[in-house]
Order: structure tokens, then sequence, then C-alpha cells
């Protein structure tokens, strides 16, 4: 009989690929699988074995090549003498030497291909196999060299998936009659346990009853992911690379200063033409591998982004739009990738961490919340007046992501879009200022334990707030810009309120505001005290990582290391850029305020001066 080897990989994730969803070359794998050592087909895509048997034939070692990449296989366990081992993937690379490649096409061969789509082998013939494999290898040629038209390259991938497809069940199929195989061995010809372990591992009725009771996927569908997961990873990364969105020249220039913390959003707004949120969210959900990692097509991002920049353009509100939305959402960045957050969070924790920084304030209407209510907006009796405008700007953004075009979310997987979602709603909602100070106060108690756990959805979303409330915390320029701005929105609101006859809401009557004493009480009370229980668990969740990373062979330089004055310990600080930048502020506005006080004086020293007119 023709033995046939197959490689059975437990885990659905890939190892091989990292958080930012770069493919390691060479990474340790540690996946059961159950080869035949007659070697042959495995993998699917035309790899090859190699045998390793010691004099003693006590060991074996297996290589097998696919597409590329080296697995080497080692055996544990007793099991080999009836072909059914144990064996452990023990190493991948991605060195391909001469004897162990697949049989590349020559150069030769790819300029003679014609890509008619017209006159091509049935898919489910071996054939097409051949000439999928082939229009594939051409495809990434003609990619490389960016000569390809997309009419091209849809229908040729179009082609190639059907192949995959037929594949695909024939593998099934084969797989079906390799359970019957099993069931063929005596009961007693291996220990319960093991037959168990067989039988829930590799065949389908047991694998089957066990996804009935514990929702575990079968072994069939995770090998199936795997193999599929490898082959679309390439073809996407390709894809992908070269259809990303382009960047004007002065937006890239911009950019360059993009993890800096006083980052200068409105020169990036100058620079892509009113675009900042288009430009600045692409650049980040590439940068984290959002776009690779979760398989969003470039165009429906570019879509997204388009149509959340255009819902915070709805209103034309001096500060709640698209500069504040692409400014938090860099203050975010900069929290993940300056402090080391980023390592403290799963690829789908920062991608709604990201999205949901983007979204925050979408579609803001410049009024507060307290002026909906107060005004009976449809807004506000839709919401029972609760976190009205957060509630809003979450529906939304979800309700714009049902759009096809727009789904940026449309390759998750049922539990991958249910905890996004959770994430993203749970961090939103926690802008809502009235939600302030029980947030601090939670979080400085927990943060009081002796062990304290920081629960990741609690993290973020005090991240999010923070950097939502931050502007007073970065260089003063930028700083009084934003405020004229909220000044600007207030005020506008004020007029509202008065034509409505509704009372003036804090700080938006225009003619008794006291600017720079807002400021400083909103510096002092608010901004500092944020930042502070922010700085405090950040160090609390990091410590630890930072110092398992310390204990490692790891010879990366802690960037954010602070000592405590004794040479033999130092405590895991961040860098807190914020900390000046607030004290300069608020000297700054303490300065103007006392100004403001002095003229406000002479101003009533003026009027009381002023000898009463005639009609009086
Ligand atoms: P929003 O961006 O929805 O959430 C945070 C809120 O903080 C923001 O709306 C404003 O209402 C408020 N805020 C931000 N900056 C200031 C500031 N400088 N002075 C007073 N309130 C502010
Ligand atoms: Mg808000
Ligand atoms: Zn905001």
């Amino acid at each position: 009989m023709m033995r046939r080897g197959k490689v059975l990989l437990e885990s659905s994730r890939q190892g091989s690929v990292d958080s930012k969803g770069n493919v390691a070359n060479d990474k340790e794998l540690v996946h059961k699988c159950h080869s035949d050592p007659g070697g042959g087909r495995a993998l699917g895509a035309n790899p090859r074995t190699h045998r390793h048997r010691s004099a003693s034939g006590a060991t074996r070692k297996c290589v097998l090549t696919l597409d590329g990449y080296s697995y080497v296989i080692g055996q544990h366990g007793s099991l080999i003498e009836n072909q059914q081992g144990a064996l452990t993937i023990v190493r991948r690379s991605s060195s391909r030497s001469k004897a162990e490649s697949c049989p590349t096409p020559t150069d030769e061969q790819l300029d003679s291909l014609d890509l008619d789509t017209e006159h091509l082998p049935a898919v489910d013939t071996p054939d097409a196999c051949d000439k999928a494999a082939l229009r594939l290898r051409y495809l990434l040629r003609q990619l490389n060299k960016g000569e390809i038209s997309a009419e091209t390259l849809q229908k040729n991938l179009h082609y190639a998936a059907k192949v995959l497809e037929a594949v695909y069940i024939d593998e099934t199929k084969r797989l079906a009659d390799e359970d019957d195989e099993l069931s063929e061995v005596q009961p007693d010809a291996v220990p319960p346990e093991v037959r168990e372990w067989l039988a829930s591992t590799f065949t389908r009725q047991l694998a089957t009853a066990k996804r009935k009771s514990d929702e575990k996927p079968k072994f069939r569908s995770v090998a199936h992911a795997i193999r599929a997961g490898i082959f679309v990873d390439r073809i996407y990364r390709r894809v992908t690379s070269t259809a990303l969105m382009q960047f004007p020249q002065d937006v890239i220039r911009v950019l360059k200063t993009l993890d800096e913390w006083s980052f200068d959003v409105f020169a990036l707004h100058e620079a892509s033409g009113g675009a900042p949120v288009k430009y600045l969210g692409y650049e980040l959900l590439n940068r984290y591998g959002m776009i690779h990692k979760f398989k969003v097509p470039p165009t429906t991002l570019e879509n997204f982004l388009n149509r959340i920049e255009e819902g915070y353009c709805k209103f034309h509100n001096p500060y709640h739009n698209n500069l504040h939305a692409a400014d938090v959402a860099q203050t975010v960045h900069y929290m993940l990738c300056q402090t080391g957050l980023m390592n403290w969070l799963s690829d789908l924790e920062i991608f709604a961490t990201l999205v949901a920084a983007v979204v925050h304030d979408y579609e803001h209407t410049g009024t507060t919340n307290n002026f909906h209510v107060m005004s009976g907006s449809d807004t506000a009796l839709l919401y029972n007046d609760r976190a009205v405008l957060e509630n809003h700007h979450i529906s939304a953004a979800f309700r714009l992501m049902r759009d096809e075009e727009c789904n940026l979310l449309q390759n998750l997987s049922r539990e991958e879009f249910r905890e996004f979602r959770t994430l993203v709603i749970d961090m939103v909602l926690a802008t809502d200022m009235s939600f302030h100070f029980q947030q601090l106060k939670n979080m400085r108690s927990l943060l009081s334990l002796a062990e304290p756990t920081v629960d990741k959805s609690k993290a973020v979303s005090l991240i999010l707030h923070c950097c939502d409330i931050s502007h007073p915390a970065k260089r003063w320029d930028l700083h009084h810009r934003w405020t004229m701005s909220l000044l600007d929105e207030f005020f506008l609101q004020g007029d509202k309120e008065r034509d409505l006859g509704l009372p003036f809401s804090p700080l938006c009557d225009r003619n008794n505001t006291l600017v720079a004493e807002s400021q400083i009480g909103f510096i002092e009370f608010i901004v500092e005290p944020s930042m502070g229980v922010c700085a405090d668990m950040l160090e609390c969740i990091l410590g630890p990582l930072h110092s398992s990373s310390k204990n490692s062979t790891s010879s990366a330089e802690p960037i954010n290391e602070e000592s405590t004055g004794n040479e033999n310990s130092t405590k895991f600080k961040i860098r807190k850029p914020w900390a000046t930048c607030l004290s300069d502020n608020k000297k700054i506005w303490k300065e103007q305020a006392a100004k403001d006080a002095e003229a406000r004086a002479k101003q009533e020293e003026e009027n009381n001066s002023v000898p009463p007119t005639t009609e009086e």
C-alpha cells in the first residue's frame, strides 16, 4: 500500500506569525503530528519528506519541505511500530536547500505563460494544481515588478482559489476514509487512553462528538485552516503590500514624527488636504500589522476611514472633528508603542484600541450630553439620557461597518468579532466624562492592592480616556489651539442654549467664562490626576514584563527604566513627557489668569468711573 504522511497540527493559531503579523523565519514550533514514515503527500502543496534514521532505529527524524519552509520532525513515544507515532515538529526554518526545494518554474517558463483564464483545465483535476501554482508564481513575479492589471490578478486568483477549494474537498474525503482505517485497529492493540487520544485527535466521529461537547475545532478543520492559512497568508501579504494606499510626500514627511508625544496633528491636517483620519488611521493599522493580521482589504479600510472622517466633519465642529479623532488615535499610539503597552496586549486588543480611538467621537454633534438631555434631542430619547453621545458614536460606527464596503471586520471569526465589539463598546462608553471620577477611583483602589490584577478592558479604557483629555499635557502651542477650539464649540452651544431659553451649561456663556481659570482647574483636578493613575497602572502592568525580559537572554535595552537611587534595585518607570508639559502649561495659564484678573479689575474701575449719562 502506498503510505501517506500527514501532519496534523493541534493549534488553530499559526505560531509562526508574530504579533505584528510577520512570519518568523526560524521559529520553534511544537505541534503534534502523525506521520507515516513512507513519506509522500503531506500538507497539501507538493511537499517533500526526508527521513533520517539512526542505526538503532530508536530515534527518527524527518525533514518536510513545504513551500520553501523546512519542518524538522522528531518522534517520541513508542507507537512507531504500528505507524501511529506521536511526532513533534521541532523546528521550522526558511532555508531552502536545493535538494529540498519544490520545482520552481524558471523565468523562461513564466515568460511564456499565457494568462488567459478561458481555457484552463477543470479545477478538480491534477493538472489544475500545476496550472494554478504556475499562475500564482507568475502573479507574484509581476506584483514584484508592479506590472499586473487588477482584472488579470482577480481572474487568476479566482481560479487558484477554486483549485484550492477542490483540493480541500478531495482532502476531506481522503481523511474521512482514513477514519475508517483507524476503526480497523483492534480495540486492545493500544491502551484505551492512547486509542482515545488517536480517535479524538485524528478521526472524525469522536472529534465531532467532542466538538459538540466542548466546542473545540475538529482536527481536520484546524489542519486545513493552517494549510490554507500558510498559503493565503503569503498571497495576501504580497497582494496587500502592492495594493496599499499611496501617501502624499508631505504626509510621509509629517508622519516621520508619529511616535512623538507632541506630534503635530494640525500639520498632518494641512499636509493631507484635510484628511488626517484617513492617513493616520491607515498608517497605524498598517504599522501594527492589523491589515495583514485581520485580513482587512486595503480598499475597505480606506472606505471605512473616509466615511469616518466624513462623519466627524458632518456638523462642522470647531473641536470635535476629524482632527480631534486623529489626535486621540496618535496619542493612543504613543501609549501603545512608547510605554511598551503593546507587548501586554493581544493583536485583537490592539486592533480594537486603535479603532476605538478613531471612532470615539464619530458624528459628534458639537454639543454636550447635557445639551442633548436638556433639549430632549432624538439621540437622548433613543439612549434614555445615558451616555447619549458615546452610545451614538459606537452604534453609528458599527452600523457603518454593516456596509460591506466599509466592513473592516469582515474576516474576523465570530469569536474575534464579539471580543472586538465588546472592547470597543467598553472603551468608548468609558470616554463619557460622567464616569471619570468613578473610573479613576476604581483603578486607584485596584492598584493599591498587594497583587493587583488589571483587567485588559479596564486598562485600555483608561488609556483611551486619558488620551481623550490629553491636550493640556501637550506642547503649549498645541494645547492652546485645542483649548480655543473647544471654547468656540462650547460658546456655540451657549448661543443655542440662549436661543432655546435653556440655562447656560458650564463654560458655554461666551460673556462670562473665565478661560484661564477653567484650564487651571481642568489641569489640576482632571488631567494631572488622570495621567498620574494612568502612569501608575502602566508601571504596574508593564513592570513584570520588563523584569522577565531583563531576566531573559534578550539584549534589548530597557527604554523606560529609572533608577531609584539604589544601585541594586531599579523600579520600572515609564517616561512621562506629559509631566513637564502639564506644569509648563499650568504656569502659562496662571500668568494669563493674573493678567485677566488685572484687566477685569481695570475694566471694573473704568466702568465705575464713567459719569452717569444725562438720561439716567
Ligand atoms: P470629549 O472629547 O467627548 O471627551 C473628553 C471631554 O473632555 C471633551 O469631550 C470635553 O468635553 C472635555 N475637555 C477636553 N478638553 C477640555 C478642556 N481643555 N477644558 C474643559 N473640558 C475639556
Ligand atoms: Mg466623546
Ligand atoms: Zn473625544
